[in-house]
C-alpha cells in the first residue's frame, strides 16, 4: 500500500475528499464504498464544501456494514448515520445509497441481495474505509477468511466496547451486523484506509506490515493492487 502520513485528521480528510470530488467529476455516476464510524467524518465535511460546485445527482454509494436487528431509522444504525453525515451533507439522491439490510426478517438472503446490488451497480470505485482497534475492517472480525462476502458476523467484545460511545448503554449495542467480506472490499478499484490516533496504531502496523493473516483482517489490503493508506502521525507510530 501506498502509505501517506499527514499532521492531523483534517489534513487527511481534505486530501481524500479531493481525491472524491476529482474522481465524482471524471464519472458523475461514481460509486463510492462508504464506512461509517469517527474516522471517515473528516473526509465527509471536506467533501460536501467541494461537492457544492459538482452534480452528484447520479453518485451512488454502498456503505461497508449494518448493526442486525435495532429497529427501523434507530438514530445509530448504519442507515440513519449515513443518512445524517453522507447523504444529506452532500445532497446525494438516497435511493442511489444503500446499506445492507439488518432487519431480522429477510436476513438469510440479506448479504446475496446487497452483493448482487454492488455487481449490478458496476462494482465500487472508491472505498473508504476505517479499521477497528482489533484489525478489523468494515466488521470482519479477527478469523475472517480474505475470501468472504456480505454476510452476518457477530462483533467482538472489544468492537462493542470501541462502539459503546454511540449507544446510551455498553448493553444496548448489537451483537451482531451484516458487514461486506473481505472478499467483497478486495474488488473495489481503490481502496482508502484512514486511522487517527494511538489506539489504532498497532491495528494499522498489523495490517500494512503483516503478515496476511485473517487473525489481522485489514492486512488483506496488502493484496489489493491500489491501497492508499492515510494516517497521523500517532496511527502511524508502531510502523517499522
Ligand atoms: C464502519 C466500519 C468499521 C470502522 C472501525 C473504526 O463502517 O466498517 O470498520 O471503520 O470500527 O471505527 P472508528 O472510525 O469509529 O474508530
Amino acid at each position: 500500500a501506498e502509505i501517506v502520513i499527514l499532521p492531523d485528521a483534517d489534513a487527511a480528510g481534505s486530501l481524500v475528499a479531493r481525491e472524491i470530488a476529482a474522481l465524482i467529476a471524471r464519472t458523475p455516476d461514481a460509486v463510492l464504498g462508504l464506512a461509517t464510524g469517527s474516522t471517515p467524518l473528516p473526509v465527509y465535511r471536506a467533501l460536501a464544501r467541494l461537492v457544492a460546485d459538482l452534480d452528484v445527482s447520479r453518485v451512488r454509494g454502498f456503505a461497508l456494514d449494518e448493526y442486525v436487528g435495532l429497529e427501523p431509522g434507530h438514530p445509530e444504525s448504519y442507515r440513519a448515520v449515513i443518512t445524517r453525515e453522507v447523504v444529506e451533507p452532500l445532497g446525494l439522491d438516497p435511493d442511489r445509497v444503500r446499506t445492507p439490510d439488518g432487519a431480522l426478517e429477510g436476513i438469510a438472503h440479506a448479504g446475496a441481495d446487497y452483493e448482487r446490488a454492488i455487481t449490478e451497480a458496476g462494482g465500487v470505485d472508491l472505498q473508504i474505509l476505517g479499521i477497528g482497534s482489533d484489525g478489523h475492517i468494515g466488521f470482519n472480525e479477527p478469523g475472517s477468511s480474505f475470501a468472504s462476502l456480505t454476510r452476518v458476523k457477530t462483533l467482538t467484545a472489544q468492537t462493542r466496547r470501541d462502539n459503546a460511545r454511540f449507544f446510551a448503554s455498553p448493553g444496548d449495542v448489537p451483537m451482531h451486523c451484516i458487514t461486506q467480506g473481505l472478499g467483497t472490499i478486495l474488488r473495489a478499484r481503490h481502496l482508502v484506509l484512514l486511522a487517527f490516533g494511538e489506539g489504532k496504531a498497532a491495528a494499522v502496523a498489523g495490517a500494512v506490515e503483516g503478515p496476511l493473516s485473517a487473525s489481522v483482517p485489514g492486512s488483506a489490503i496488502q493484496l489489493h493492487p491500489h491501497a492508499t493508506v492515510v494516517i497521523d502521525e500517532a496511527a502511524a507510530s508502531a510502523l517499522g
